[in-house]
């Protein structure tokens, strides 16, 4: 996500914003930029890039007391120059972290008000509504608190108008934004850790609340000054960095609610309706290729599970550095869909590079905004993941299978198997989803974890769709905890796995799946009775007949379209703990990178 910082005070404004962006880097950025008073009138220095492009835009000497600073993690609109920020209309120049969701009819409205528009951006939208607002109000505080009123969506803003220059203005709803608090000066930032360097003591703006910050800060709420409780931030800038959380990993899961609700939101906004016009026209093809490495082929494994139940669309998975160099069967009549979070995956690109020569439609479901497999598809669709920071992928992972799961929706209900009804009732589940999300999150699978990391060998078993869940869930341990984890399908143990079998074998066995889960329970019985300690993760309804576990993970029965991102989250946690009592280096497993660009 993107980062602000803002800076009023007696210290040069430029070094502050510059050294406040750097503290935000671990947040994952495409472009940054600042603006600051020159005494005149407000500059703005931005670009795409690191932060030291933007250094080396900087002319020296140049001095301020105010200014605000932006890393863009790109949403609307290519990671460019021009679609950096701050944005500027008229008389005022702001940074936004958030996304807008009515901001085409905003930007349509003001248009026929004689706006023009430079960049793909909603934030430029925001700093057009707030000059047209301000031409009745004329007043700043009141401006920003009518403005509001028309915004729909999450945004955190620094704002600057030019009738004000000594004067830094804040506000926010549903983004983070704090208030720095130093000697004579103030900040205001995304994050703790950009202001760490010059203060620890900091206020919590909350939402729809307005920070009016001189040599003094007032907070309004509802136009009225509140008196808020300056905290002291206890740590050192890593601490900062994870917020609280111990790894980065740990952070992201539990970011996973919020990614999900984002990440599906625009699709269901308007229910059934939505969801068929945002997505393309899946229908008109007869057979459907998913391409993606790792944890992306993962989710193309669950993905294919739901579509084909619900669907009659056949799907095949494949590993992009097999698919890349092997005989292609697509033809017009195939959709080829590649996952990849950071969409700079050397053999996911070259496969698409590689259907593209024949033709053959492509989707990429993309993380990172300006990707280059965002560019080079012929369709994309955004997972609303944030940065990942954490090289074992979580967050970005349950994102792609939601997406393919609305996609089955999507199929199923235009091939006229699922019917409006029960489209509308998943519809529903899927807004229930982050708070299931949650009530997972939140539970404790520490003493599963003590079971599995003293052993140096796990396997994991499960069918159909419990097996594509399996093999991201033993992913998971083996990338992050360095045990050797191998995935079988379930039927798969009587010929020939069933030897490494010996007393104390860790086997866990993800069963969900109502319809198959006597054959799994009956072959988690006969590695039982070969010694094996078993951990199951299955729903409370089949928990109920099944006594043979040795450890237990139970996760509500809901339906089949959002069980299995329910079903991941013990999967991660348990990878997570167990690496952890192993000591291991979570967020950065050895030998691994996040993005692997080169084949
Ligand atoms: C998963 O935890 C790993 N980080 C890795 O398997 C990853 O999923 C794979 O390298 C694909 O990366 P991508 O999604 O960026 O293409």
């Amino acid at each position: 996500m993107c980062g602000i910082i803002g800076y009023n005070g007696h210290k040069n404004s430029i070094k502050v914003l510059i050294s406040g962006l750097k503290a935000l880097e671990y947040r994952g950025y495409d472009s940054a930029g600042i603006a600051y008073y020159n005494g005149k009138r407000t500059e703005i220095i931005k670009t795409a890039g690191r932060i030291a492009n933007l250094e080396k835009k900087l002319k020296p000497n140049i001095h301020s007391n105010i200014g605000i600073g932006h890393t863009r993690w790109a949403t609307h609109g290519k990671p460019n120059d021009v679609n950096s920020h701050p944005h500027r209309m008229h008389k005022f120049t702001i940074v936004h972290n958030g996304i807008i969701e009515n901001y085409e009819v905003l930007k349509r409205e003001l248009i026929k008000k004689g706006y023009k528009f430079k960049t793909e951006t909603d934030s430029e939208v925001i700093a057009a509504l707030l000059d047209f607002t301000y031409n009745s109000e004329k007043d700043v505080l009141k401006t920003i608190a009518k403005a509001e009123e028309k915004l729909i969506g999450a945004y955190a803003l620094g704002i600057l108008c030019d009738d004000e220059p000594n004067t830094l203005y804040a506000t926010r709803k549903d983004s983070p934004l704090i208030i720095g608090v130093g000697e004579k000066e103030h900040f205001i930032a995304s994050d703790v850790p950009a202001i760490l360097k010059y203060t620890n003591k900091y206020l919590i703006l909350e939402d729809n609340e307005i920070a009016k910050i001189t040599d003094e800060v007032t907070i309004y709420h509802d136009m009225k000054a509140v008196t808020k409780d300056v905290l002291t931030f206890e740590g050192d800038l890593e601490v900062a960095e994870k917020n609280g959380y111990d790894h980065f990993m740990l952070k992201e899961i539990h970011e996973e609610p919020t990614v999900i609700k984002n990440t599906t939101e625009p699709f269901l906004i308007h229910g059934l309706e939505s969801l068929l016009k945002k997505m393309p026209n899946f229908t008109k093809y007869k057979r459907i290729e998913i391409v993606g490495c790792g944890s992306a082929y993962h989710a193309g494994l669950v993905g294919k599970a739901i579509i084909e139940k619900y669907t009659n669309t056949p799907v095949t998975v494949y590993i992009a550095s097999e698919f890349r160099y092997q005989k292609l069967f697509t033809d017009k009549d195939t959709l080829v869909i590649l996952i990849s979070q950071s969409g700079e995956t050397a053999d996911t690109l070259a496969s698409l590079r590689k259907i593209k020569s024949q033709n053959v439609d492509s989707l990429a479901i993309v993380n990172v905004v300006g990707s280059s497999l965002a560019r080079e598809a012929k369709e994309t669709i955004y997972i609303k993941a944030g940065p990942e920071i954490s090289v074992a992928t979580t967050k970005a992972y349950l994102a792609q299978v939601a997406i393919l799961s609305l996609i089955a929706l999507n199929i199923g209900h235009k091939q006229g198997i699922i019917s409006e009804n029960k489209a509308n009732e998943i519809i529903k589940s899927f807004e229930a989803l982050p708070s299931y999300l949650e009530e997972e999150i939140s539970k404790n699978y520490k003493n599963i974890a003590k079971a599995l990391y003293k052993k140096n060998i796990s396997f994991y078993i499960g069918r159909g769709i419990d097996y594509a869940l399996s093999m991201e869930g033993s992913l998971k341990l083996k990338e992050i905890s360095y045990i050797v984890s191998m995935c079988y399908p379930a039927g798969e143990l009587k010929h020939g796995t069933i030897s490494l079998i010996d007393k104390g074998t860790n086997v866990i066995s993800v069963v969900t799946d109502k319809a198959i889960a006597d054959k799994t329970l009956s072959n988690i019985k006969e590695v039982k009775s070969r010694g094996a300690i078993i951990t199951l993760v299955t729903t409370d309804e089949i928990a109920k007949e099944f006594s043979g576990a040795d450890y237990i993970a139970t996760i509500p029965k809901t339906n089949d379209f959002i069980s299995p991102m329910i079903t991941a989250i013990p999967l991660q946690l348990i990878s997570y703990e167990t690496a952890k009592l192993r000591g291991c280096d979570i967020d950065k497993p050895k030998n691994l990178a996040k993005s692997v660009t080169v084949e």
